[in-house]
């Protein structure tokens, strides 16, 4: 019996370097370099395997309206997007930073209401409800850091890793909402309709992570 089409969503940029590596432990490999190609769709080694390569925050569209059948997005991208229609069966370990406040260094929180810059408006939203903190987003596409300089926010919402780009800019980290790391989703319809074919992609890509720890 011949094997169903599926098609993975991966994110690119920054993801892509470390999905790419993991794919091909895992046995997955595109049938020509990704990041010399203009091209979105991709062939694989495997005949019924393709390739999608997306800007990370489409991703889980895509595999929650079954166009892409898997994808591989940020833990951070999907705590944003929801949960709707997606597993997430696998922690991949790639791409690890984390979800953080952070301010301009030693300044002092204003008592009242806080204005936080973030492109991540649910997860801030959802953030500040818990913390009981009365709180106005602004929503921001980028550069989150710029606004604490400029008055625009007291405090920003934004992926932290070396801290580099925070210190950068003569801002701190506050507190941590959430470890980041990639994850594999997979489509609630497509786990129905092709679980056989789902299910030894996603052992083959937990090897490989275990075989990394
Ligand atoms: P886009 O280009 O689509 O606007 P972006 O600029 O946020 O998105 P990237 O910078 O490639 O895209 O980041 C994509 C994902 O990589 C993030 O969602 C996050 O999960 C992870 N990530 C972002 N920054 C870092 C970092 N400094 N270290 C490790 N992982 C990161
Ligand atoms: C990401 C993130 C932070 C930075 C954090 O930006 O938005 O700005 O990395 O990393 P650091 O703590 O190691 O400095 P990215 O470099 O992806 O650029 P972007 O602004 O295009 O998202």
């Amino acid at each position: 019996m011949s094997l169903q089409p599926l098609t993975i969503a991966l994110s690119k940029g920054r993801i892509l370097d470390d999905t790419l590596p993991l794919f091909a432990e895992a046995g997955i490999v595109p049938a020509e370099d990704i990041n010399k190609s203009r091209k979105l769709i991709f062939d694989t080694n495997h005949e019924h395997i393709k390739l999608v390569v997306i800007r990370a925050t489409d991703v889980p569209t895509y595999v929650e309206y079954g166009a892409a059948d898997m994808g591989v997005a940020g833990k951070d991208v999907l705590m944003e997007y929801g949960s709707n229609g997606l597993y997430e069966p696998l922690d991949l370990n790639i791409a690890r930073c984390r979800l953080m406040t952070a301010a301009l260094k030693d300044a002092v929180e204003p008592k009242g209401r806080l204005k936080v810059a973030t492109k991540f408006v649910n997860v801030a939203k959802r953030y500040y409800a818990e913390q009981g903190r009365q709180a106005d987003i602004i929503k921001l596409y980028g550069g989150m850091e710029l606004a604490p300089i400029m008055g625009l926010a007291d405090v920003i919402v934004d992926i932290v890793d070396t801290g580099n780009t925070l210190k950068a800019n003569g801002l701190e980290a506050r507190d941590l909402i959430a470890p980041i790391s990639s994850r594999l989703v997979v489509g609630q319809a497509a786990m129905k309709m092709k679980h056989k074919q789902i299910q030894p992609i996603l052992e083959q890509l937990a090897a490989a992570v275990a075989r990394r720890r």
